[in-house]
């Protein structure tokens, strides 16, 4: 799948781009029934929120076939090998729960600020796919992104251990009114199946989630070969260390899993 030239466009002007549906209602069910599935085992990869609720899972690509599958998905893929013209490899991969009732928000960041200090990653020649699992509406949290905030570079950041239960490097209130009176904010929302490709530097941030609807977004983090993390401090779940290039699996891999899925509940 190529982006055209428009789409291209977008995404280097306001550092964004959002692909509706680009995912079928079946491929994201067996998608959604995997994650809850994750959230409910003991594992150290899934942290929670401070009343308990599962708040993200890391690494689901190394042990579920189905997010294996998302995971090395031309429709993800080659997007973003077109943005940065080189192989990828998978540095980070996470499911965010934001949970019913009990999602906590994630404070005004830029993950790229996190990549770097973190992770000793050279360049913000990376980028966070978000693959909506559930629908994302303008009342379960939405991610929340700051157009045109990633010409700034990196911005200084105050590292957050406290608010929420994963620490985070976080942006002043004076820093984001003024990047925001410059370029307003924006929520994609949509149904499952969306996808929102985003800046490495930009702004964004996500309220709580006080709805009866989760809204479960899987986030692959592709990083440029060329640009592999060369001092990283965070567990090898959180930044992964294996830079082997992903080979895309065929179009229709998760669709057949998910026939395969299907036919076993039957
Ligand atoms: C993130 O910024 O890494 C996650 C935000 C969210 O899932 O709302
Ligand atoms: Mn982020």
């Amino acid at each position: 799948m190529r982006l055209t030239e428009m789409q291209l466009q977008q995404f280097a002007t306001e550092g964004w781009l959002f692909l509706p549906e680009l995912f079928t209602p079946e491929e994201v069910a067996v998608l959604g029934a995997e994650a809850e599935a994750i959230f409910r085992t003991p594992r150290e990869e899934i942290w929670r929120e401070k009343s308990g609720a599962p708040r993200t899972a890391f690494a689901a690509h190394t042990y579920n076939e189905a997010f294996r599958l998302l995971g090395a998905h031309p429709r993800l893929i080659e997007p973003v090998e077109q943005v940065f013209a080189d192989r990828l490899y998978m540095h980070q991969f996470k499911i965010n729960a934001k949970a019913a009732f009990d999602g906590d928000v994630w404070q005004w960041h830029q993950d790229y600020g996190t990549w770097a200090r973190d992770d000793g990653m050279p360049e913000a020649r990376a980028m966070n796919i978000a693959v909506f699992v559930d629908e994302v509406m303008p009342i379960n949290g939405p991610l929340m992104l700051v157009p045109r905030s990633h010409r700034h570079g990196v911005l200084d950041a105050g590292h957050d251990l406290a608010t929420t239960s994963y620490p985070l490097w976080t942006l002043d209130q004076d820093t984001v009114g003024r990047l925001v009176d410059a370029g307003g904010i924006v929520a994609p929302v949509g149904k499952p199946g969306g996808v929102l490709l985003f800046h490495g530097n930009l702004v964004h941030g996500s309220a709580g989630n006080i709805t009866p609807y989760p809204r479960k977004i899987v986030y692959l983090t592709l990083n440029a070969v060329g640009n592999a993390i060369r001092t990283p401090t965070r567990p090898e779940w959180i930044a992964h260390r294996d830079f082997t290039p992903i080979e895309p699996v065929a179009d229709d891999a998760l669709a057949a899993y998910a026939q395969r899925f299907a036919r076993a509940a039957e």
